[in-house]
C-alpha cells in the first residue's frame, strides 16, 4: 500500500515537472513567435525608408551636377562626397535591415516547430488519463480539497486519428482551469458548495468526437468570454495564469483538428467547453 502511493506521487511529481517544462517550453515559443512578428512590421519601415533615401540621394547627386556652373569648385567636391557617404549608409542599413528580417524568418519558422502526427488513438482513455492527472496535480499542493468528477465516456468507442499529444494538452488545459475555478469558488461559498466536474466523451453519427468539459465555477462575464483566447490574457495573480492554455487549446482544436471549440459561459452557475472535432476512424 506505502510503496503504491510512493509510486503515484512520484509519478504524479515526474508528470507535473514534465506539464511545467512543457508550458515553458510553449510560452517560450509564443513569446518568441510574437516578438518575431512585432519586429517584422518596423524592419520592413526602416529597410524601405533607407531604399527612398538612397533613391533620394541619387536625385541629389543629379541636382548637384545640374547646379554645376552655380557651385565654387570645393564645395561641389564636398557636396558630392557628402552625398555618396550618405547613399552608402543607406544600403548599409538596407543589408543589415535585411539580415534581421532573414534572422526573424528564421524564428518564425523554428517556433511554429514540427507539425504534430495523428495517430490511432484512444480517446475515451486519454481524456480519462488527462482529467485525473489534473485532478490529481491540483491535489498535491492542496490535499484537503475535493471535488466530485463525473465521467461519461462512451464504451467501446473505434480508435481514432488524432494528435495524441496535443489534444490531451487541450484536455489538460480545459481541466487545469475547471479545478482553479471550483476551488476558487469553493473558498468564496465554503461548505454549501459542492464543486463539480463532469466530463462527456462521444463519437457521434461515427464521425465526430465531441468532448466536453462542464464546471460549476465562477463562470464569466461576456467581457472576459470575448477576451480568453487572447495570448496572455489571464486573470490570475502572476506566477498562477500564462494566459496561453486558452489560446493554445484553441489553435489544437480548430486549426490542427479542423474542429470547433464552443464556450457557454455564466457568472456563479459555471463553464462548458465543448470540442467538436471531425475524426476518421481505425477498424
Ligand atoms: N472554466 C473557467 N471558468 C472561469 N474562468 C475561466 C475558465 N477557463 C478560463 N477562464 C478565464 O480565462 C482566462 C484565460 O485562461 P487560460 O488561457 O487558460 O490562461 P490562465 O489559466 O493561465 O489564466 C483565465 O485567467 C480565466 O479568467
Ligand atoms: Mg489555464
Amino acid at each position: 500500500m506505502e510503496t503504491t502511493e510512493n509510486t503515484l506521487r512520484e509519478q504524479i511529481a515526474n508528470l507535473q515537472e514534465q506539464l511545467h517544462r512543457q508550458e515553458k517550453m510553449a510560452s517560450l515559443g509564443m513569446l518568441s513567435a510574437g516578438i518575431a512578428h512585432e519586429i517584422q512590421n518596423p524592419l520592413n519601415f526602416v529597410i524601405n525608408f533607407s531604399k527612398m533615401s538612397a533613391k533620394l540621394t541619387d536625385d541629389l547627386v543629379q541636382l548637384i551636377d545640374d547646379c554645376a556652373e552655380q557651385l565654387d569648385q570645393d564645395d561641389r567636391a564636398d557636396l558630392e562626397d557628402i552625398a555618396a557617404d550618405l547613399k552608402e549608409n543607406m544600403e548599409k542599413i538596407q543589408e543589415h535591415g535585411e539580415r534581421a528580417i532573414s534572422i526573424i524568418r528564421g524564428i518564425l519558422l523554428h517556433s511554429r516547430g514540427k507539425a504534430g502526427e495523428k495517430l490511432p488513438t484512444d480517446v475515451g482513455k486519454l481524456v480519462h488519463e488527462y482529467v485525473w492527472l489534473s485532478y490529481h496535480a491540483m491535489r498535491a499542493g492542496d490535499k484537503t480539497f475535493n471535488i466530485s468528477i463525473h465521467e461519461d465516456i462512451q464504451e467501446g468507442m473505434p480508435l481514432l486519428m488524432v494528435v495524441p499529444q496535443d489534444l490531451s494538452r487541450a484536455v489538460l488545459n480545459v481541466m487545469n482551469n475547471a479545478c482553479y475555478t471550483v476551488k476558487e469558488r469553493a473558498a468564496k461559498e465554503g461548505a454549501e458548495y459542492t464543486p463539480t466536474i463532469s466530463i462527456k466523451v462521444a463519437l457521434e453519427g461515427g464521425t465526430h468526437l465531441h468532448i466536453t468539459i462542464t464546471d460549476n465555477g465562477m463562470g464569466m462575464s461576456q467581457e472576459i468570454q470575448q477576451k480568453i483566447f487572447e495570448n496572455f490574457f489571464t486573470t490570475k495573480p502572476i506566477g498562477q495564469g500564462t494566459g496561453l492554455g486558452m489560446s493554445i487549446t484553441r489553435d489544437i482544436v480548430t486549426r490542427q483538428h479542423q474542429g470547433q471549440l464552443l464556450m457557454a459561459s455564466e457568472p456563479n452557475v459555471g463553464t462548458t467547453f465543448t470540442f467538436i472535432i471531425p475524426v476518421k476512424t481505425v477498424k
